[in-house]
């Protein structure tokens, strides 16, 4: 199959192969999606083909009007429909219990739906093109960085899906916050675009999983199956040294040699030894989000790079989001200095 590039105007068409149970690449304002109609078993089983992804880990549906949110769960509390208001269109997941009109491939035999209405227009419009929910992943190959551009999508996933629309660059960059509200308090899942700090003020307090700082250990049952996959990881080794800035820039120059890169602020660049890859000035966390991704894809594709040392970032607001991801990306090894 040849992927067609199709353009922002190109809607109807997009709706026409995912009614006909083909897949495209879809902007939203996290990262590039990878869509199929959600009501379709066979279309949903082909996302997990193209992707490589295990079959246990379930898909976030995507719905383009508030009002079908009902159909997709059995109840929606109280609380997460103060979500819903809160922050929807946007980069925020409900985990829910799910009605029977919720395809078990989707949910990944879980008893409960992930549901999302993205922010990013263009993503709604082809969701009524189509005229049904669609069920979405990132639309990388499991285990690579999540695209953020329709050329990240063309890179991962080339003659493997029909059509990727061109919507442009994410203007989030990381990808949704996923919370739960199956059990008394929601329960934040993993960090995303709308930040825990955000959520709080709205709903009280929110829960925060283990895994979203910690690694799942073998065998642990966890409540969001992406979280146990390693993910993001680029294809050379990532060490995190957490400090002052100050100290991190001695820390990569003392070890500076073939191989090694540095994954850093702008400010760092200019002081570092090695090559740098910068993904953001220190004090913009969204800044940081918008470019990670494409950070770590910029590593990939220099192949010469054996080893990065990356700069941590603060497990605040946005940057909690991008620290959570850090840390997959190096398989949780983190340096103190
Ligand atoms: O921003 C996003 O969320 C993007 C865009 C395309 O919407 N989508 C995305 O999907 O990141 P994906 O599949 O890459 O990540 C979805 C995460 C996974 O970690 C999955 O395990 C979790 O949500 N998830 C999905 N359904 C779940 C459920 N019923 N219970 C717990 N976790 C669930
Ligand atoms: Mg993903």
């Amino acid at each position: 199959m040849q992927t067609q590039l199709l353009t922002a105007k190109e809607i109807v068409k997009a709706g026409e192969i995912l009614r006909g149970g083909g897949l495209v690449g879809i902007p939203t304002e996290t990262v590039y999606g990878l869509a199929a109609d959600s009501t379709n078993e066979r279309a949903v089983r082909s996302i997990f083909e193209a992707k490589g992804r295990p079959s246990d880990n379930p898909l976030i549906v995507h719905i383009a009007e508030q009002e079908e949110l009902s159909g997709l769960a059995r109840e929606v509390p109280h609380l997460a429909w103060s979500a819903v208001e809160a922050f929807w269109p946007g980069a925020l997941t409900l985990i829910l219990r799910r009605s029977n009109l919720v395809n078990n491939t989707v949910s990944a035999g879980l008893d409960s739906v992930a549901v999302r209405l993205p922010g990013h227009q263009l993503a709604r419009e082809i969701i009524k093109a189509t005229g049904r929910p669609l069920a979405a992943p990132s639309a990388n190959i499991s285990g690579s960085p999540s695209p953020t551009t329709a050329q990240h999508v063309i890179e991962d996933l080339r003659n493997k899906i029909d059509a990727v629309i061109d919507g442009g660059a994410c203007s989030v960059g990381v990808e949704s916050t996923v919370v739960s509200f199956l059990g008394e308090r929601p329960r934040l899942l993993r960090p995303g675009g709308v930040t825990l700090e955000q959520l709080e003020e709205r709903l009280g307090r929110v829960d925060v999983d283990r895994l979203v700082l910690e690694e799942a250990r073998s065998g642990e049952q966890v409540a969001s199956p992406g979280m146990k996959y390693k993910h993001y990881a680029p294809k050379a080794e990532v060490i995190i040294i957490k400090g002052s800035g100050e100290k991190y820039v001695n820390y990569v120059n003392s070890h500076a040699q073939k191989g090694v890169a540095a994954l850093c602020y702008d400010g760092d660049c200019n002081l570092l030894k090695v090559r740098a890859i910068s993904y953001g000035e220190e004090s913009d966390h969204s800044e940081q989000a918008r470019r990670f991704f494409g950070a770590l894809r910029e590593i990939d594709a220099q192949r010469d790079i054996k080893l990065v040392y990356a700069r941590s970032p603060e497990p605040v607001v946005m940057g909690l989001s991008v620290y959570n991801r850090l840390l997959r990306a190096a398989g949780f090894r983190v340096v103190e200095v």
